[in-house]
């Protein structure tokens, strides 16, 4: 693809990544990815903010083969999908400086081996003259890393926010077109990547007020000419209250935890609870991830395996715990055959989620009257708690 031209002196010379279908081994990306880089050139210097994955440096150097120089490498971020082309790009450009925060320096010296003399390092809120062209950085740590930083083009009023409003998208369109498309994409990104940053978002998007924004360029996905669509997007991720929602995650080996899940969506159903069930057996985690950021609780139907929950379940509630939802309430259902620590073992497995565990429903075998009386009792007790805390 041809480098797009953004404003004037300003291009995408980014690499769409269709194929990938898995992140840092973990997440799906059902979508691919792309990873964004842009040339800024300025009357006396140009700089190159962000690189591309290390799998696709073949792209970016394509771009640049017309390029002759760069005078700045700006490094938003130090993770390789966005940093991991920087050798390439200072062999290229022997003079150029690779520009970071304190942390990125560290961190960028420490994965990449970038000699020291080849940084300068920057103070919150500091300037960098291209020419006609201004670069000003603002600190972001903890979005995605500690050393992370927004890098903001005044002249053109362009933020370049790295990974903060990005989504696992590859797409042609240079702008969110189909916007349901691209919110579902960038809703699955927070969900998996920033909501464990949710407190460090809000303090960083209260300071992106003072500044007048025309287009947000990400380093993953469609870049923004409506910056309000995804800003409000992530004000609402961020900080409105979770909603009246239950996500049930499950396994079921022969058939009884399957009963008492589906007697309970009923039940909860009944009571007006809207519930997102997930069987794990089958489901693609960005799923359930993306589910966790709206809902008030969770509760986990588990089979007892060897005395404790099935591997697929612990695998879901550290999942759970590392992305540190906002969810207010926890709750645990399952069947057993002679014993089970299955409760203990996942409620010591989600120290991160300051939820209230409400009482769990464990039964021995194939559900009987009694365990289906105690799966009403707890959905009852879900809408109450729902209510009572007036959650939408
Ligand atoms: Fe897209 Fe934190 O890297």
């Amino acid at each position: 693809m041809k480098a797009r031209q953004i404003k004037q002196n300003v291009h995408w010379i980014g690499a769409i990544d269709w194929d990938r279908r898995l992140f840092d081994a973990l997440i799906p990306l059902p979508d691919g990815t792309s990873y964004n880089s842009y040339l800024v050139q300025g009357s006396q210097k140009v700089a190159l903010i962000d690189t591309v994955d290390p799998t696709m440096t073949e792209v970016l150097m394509a771009y640049l083969g017309n390029v002759e120089v760069i005078d700045y490498v700006i490094a938003n971020h130090a993770e390789q999908d966005h940093a991991g082309s920087i050798p390439q790009v200072l062999e290229k450009y022997p003079d150029a400086k690779l520009v970071a925060t304190p942390k990125g320096r560290d961190l960028l010296a420490a994965l990449l081996l970038v000699p020291e003399d080849r940084f300068i390092t920057i103070s919150d809120g500091e300037t960098l003259s291209l020419g006609g062209k201004t670069l000003e950085f603002t600190h972001a740590p903890w979005v995605h890393w500690p050393e992370t930083m927004l890098t903001y083009l005044r002249e053109d009023k362009i933020l370049f926010p790295c990974d903060l409003f990005g989504s696992h998208l590859a797409n042609t369109a240079l702008y969110a077109a189909d916007e349901g498309q691209v919110y579902e994409a960038a809703k699955r990104y927070f969900a998996e990547i920033m909501m464990p940053f949710r407190t460090s978002i809000e303090k960083h998007l209260e300071k992106l007020n003072s500044y007048k924004i025309d287009i947000i360029a990400p380093s993953h996905g469609p870049l923004y000419s409506k910056p309000s669509f995804i800003m409000e997007a992530y004000r609402s991720w961020v900080s409105d209250p979770p909603k009246n929602i239950v996500v049930l995650p499950y396994i079921s080996m022969h058939g009884s935890t399957q009963k008492m899940v589906e007697h309970l969506v009923d039940a909860l159903v009944d009571e007006g609870v809207t519930v997102k069930q997930f069987n794990l057996a089958a489901t693609d985690i960005g799923k359930l991830a993306m589910a966790l950021v709206d809902a008030a609780t969770m509760v986990i139907g588990t089979p007892t395996v060897l005395i404790g929950p099935h591997p697929n379940i612990a695998h879901a509630a550290f999942l759970a715990n590392a992305l540190r939802p906002r969810l207010e309430f926890i709750s645990v259902i399952g069947s057993y055959g002679w014993g089970s620590k299955a409760v203990e073992q996942l409620t010591g497995m989600i120290p991160n989620l300051k939820a209230e565990v409400l009482t769990p429903v464990l039964g021995k075998g194939f559900p009987t009257e009694d365990v289906f009386k105690a799966l009403d009792n707890l959905a009852s007790t879900i809408a109450k708690k729902h209510k009572e805390h007036g959650f939408p």
